[in-house]
């Protein structure tokens, strides 16, 4: 890779830009494109989360309630990412979730149900999400596996007054070791002619897999490699700790469940409980990586650096649920504190975790090209399959509950300390409660967002997430700055209807809802034509733009901020394009052919 500096000057060094007194969001500046001499393909996304744990995708699931636990932790494992599970429960149930993740190999947990021979089934609900219960000699897990009761086999059960033995299939479920892979449990599913196999992990039943299961994830897309694997050959997972005295416990409890990580979570990191408890981390815990945080100054990360970390997260006031910067008037736009951190950490190879404000695949390429070495994400991930939490319908639409950990309702729950540091008594809320958008399993949209991401890399002509830093560090890669009518030209605009046709999914949605451009602060369509001035967007003058960026300060216009996009919205906008563009066309045709034959 070349990187010595083009000749002919133009745009912005990073190290210019950065240093003029903007703080500056991932909107708000944009790469000039590079030169390509290698395929999207051959971009590597590899990377560290902290100096000892390397992931092969620069993804991490943030350590929320509504966001990380089990599920999340084996299907961003086995994707070569990882999540860090949220410690708003107690110690035991934490380390419970990390054992529950690492207990297997494959991307799917069914929660079974056990029951003993003598038991009997009230009623349907009783299967929980499972489709199998199993009957188990004392009724736990850890017993002998003696049968099994399918649902259809209890709904087709006309006596329901009978206990299970009377009525369970009467062979043992077929069982294989936890470490067997998706492919491996196939080739078992078909040898046997088999619905499910019990996974078995030291004479204990921790899961089953169904052939439903596998079915679905074989139509997801495939992916190279085995995924985030410890040197004890189980996912990686991490977990979030406080700073607290009894942190220590339960820091305890998670090293003995095997944690990869442990993230001190804290949104102002630079504080003395932090160091001493990095310290602590160190000395007890030598082997294991500890990531301080949040930062987003350079004075925060060294103080944090000297004190030992092998990580930095860096975030203040970007989250979509966040309110930390309204309330403590504290914080920084997250690509100025993504790059001023990195711009040191690199110094002492620490790696960056750039937290919070992804909302599209363009954010991450700014995040990794602007010095991180992952992201962290949130409401990215909450509306998925494997968040935590049911879906529930508002306004006709699908959604998940997603919570900031400083909201009131997660504070309640223990979450307070991350936000009120050690003995406050009044608590102020610092994040919002809402709900994001059904976006399906992670293991299908990741994929997405991961080449969407290679394409941007392959732009900017980075072939890996090194050489990303190096060419923005030798001044190779430039950057502008956004004006508010360049944002507006960068999304989709002008049209009156956006038809997305997902690559795996042919729905159509609407994307999220801007107010309204020309200030009359109604909800505008997807085109950004307000609905009740009509005006297109094009029509805004450049004075009418800066006025709506002067009245978003002003705060008379609030931008959208906790809506969570679809990643295929920006992934796929030609296709969309292409659907409503090429339609109305169609139409015209079939009704000049139908007026033509008539006419003959
Ligand atoms: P998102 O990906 O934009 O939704 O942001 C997620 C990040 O927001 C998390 O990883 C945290 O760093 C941060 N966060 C979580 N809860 C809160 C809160 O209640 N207030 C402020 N920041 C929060």
């Amino acid at each position: 890779m070349d990187f010595t500096p083009p000749p002919i000057e133009d745009g912005f060094t990073a190290e210019k830009l950065f240093n003029q007194g903007f703080s500056y969001t991932y909107d708000d500046v944009i790469f000039l494109p590079h030169y390509i001499d290698f395929p999207a393909e051959a971009v590597d996304l590899s990377s560290r989360i902290s100096r000892n744990v390397p992931l092969s995708v620069p993804f991490v699931a943030s350590p929320m309630d509504t966001v990380s636990e089990s599920a999340m932790a084996a299907a961003m494992a086995s994707l070569g990412a990882i999540a860090i599970i949220h410690s708003n429960i107690s110690p035991a149930t934490q380390a419970a979730i990390i054992r529950s993740a690492k207990s297997r190999r494959v991307p799917i947990l069914s929660h079974p149900v056990f029951l003993p021979p003598s038991a009997y089934i009230d009623s349907p609900d009783d299967f929980a999400d499972s489709p199998f219960i199993l009957v188990t000699e004392s009724g736990n897990s850890k017993s002998k596996l003696l049968g099994y009761v399918s649902k259809e086999d209890y709904m087709n059960q006309s006596d329901k007054s009978l206990k299970v033995r009377d009525y369970m299939a009467p062979s043992t479920p077929i069982t294989v070791p936890w470490s067997h892979d998706l492919k491996e449990i196939d080739k078992v599913l078909e040898e046997k002619k088999a619905n499910f196999v019990g996974l078995v992990k030291d004479n204990e039943v921790v899961d089953v897999v169904t052939k439903d299961d596998v079915e679905k994830v074989k139509g997801y897309p495939k992916l190279a490699g085995p995924g985030s694997l410890g040197a004890d050959g189980e996912w990686m997972v991490g977990a979030a700790i406080g700073t607290r005295e009894q942190d220590k416990q339960r820091l305890e409890h998670l090293v003995k469940a095997g944690v990869n990580v442990v993230i001190l979570d804290s949104s102002q990191g630079n504080s003395s409980y932090q160091l001493e408890m990095i310290k602590y981390v160190k000395k007890v815990y030598p082997e294991l990586d500890v990531v301080g945080g949040n930062v987003v100054t350079m004075y925060q990360a060294e103080n944090l650096i000297q004190a030992g970390v092998d990580g930095l997260r860096v975030g203040m006031g970007s989250g979509s649920i966040c309110t930390t910067q309204e309330v403590c008037a504290v914080g920084r736009g997250q690509a100025t504190a993504v790059y001023k951190v990195a711009s040191i950490a690199y110094k002492s190879g620490v790696p960056v975790i750039a937290d919070g404000g992804i909302s599209n695949s363009g954010h991450i390429v700014k995040a990794l090209s602007l010095g991180a070495s992952t992201v962290m994400m949130g409401s990215f991930l909450a509306g998925s399959n494997e968040a935590p939490g049911a879906y529930e319908y508002q306004n006709g639409q699908r959604v998940k509950k997603y919570r900031g950990m400083g909201s009131l309702e997660a504070m309640t729950k223990g979450s307070d300390q991350r936000y009120l540091g050690d003995t406050a008594k009044l608590k102020i809320a610092q994040g919002v409660v809402g709900a994001v958008k059904d976006k399906g399993s992670v293991l299908k949209f990741l994929p997405y967002t991961m080449q969407a991401v290679k394409q941007g890399f392959q732009d900017i002509g980075a072939n890996s997430l090194q050489s990303a830093h190096d060419l923005l560090r030798s001044k190779v890669l430039r950057l502008e700055v956004r004006t508010g009518a360049a944002q507006v030209e960068g999304g989709i605009h002008v049209l009156c209807r956006l038809t997305v046709i997902e690559a795996t999914d042919a729905t159509s949605v609407q994307p999220p809802s801007p107010p309204c451009l020309h200030r009359c602060q109604s909800i505008t369509a997807a085109a950004r034509v307000c609905w009740s001035c009509t005006k297109p967007s094009s029509s805004l003058s450049r004075e009418e733009g800066s006025e709506r960026d002067r009245s978003y300060e002003r705060g008379e216009v609030t931008p959208p901020k906790a809506v969570v996009e679809d990643p295929m919205i920006k992934a796929v906008p030609l296709e969309s394009l292409k659907v409503v563009l090429i339609f109305p066309l169609l139409l015209r045709f079939a009704t000049f052919f139908a007026i033509v034959s008539k006419r003959t």
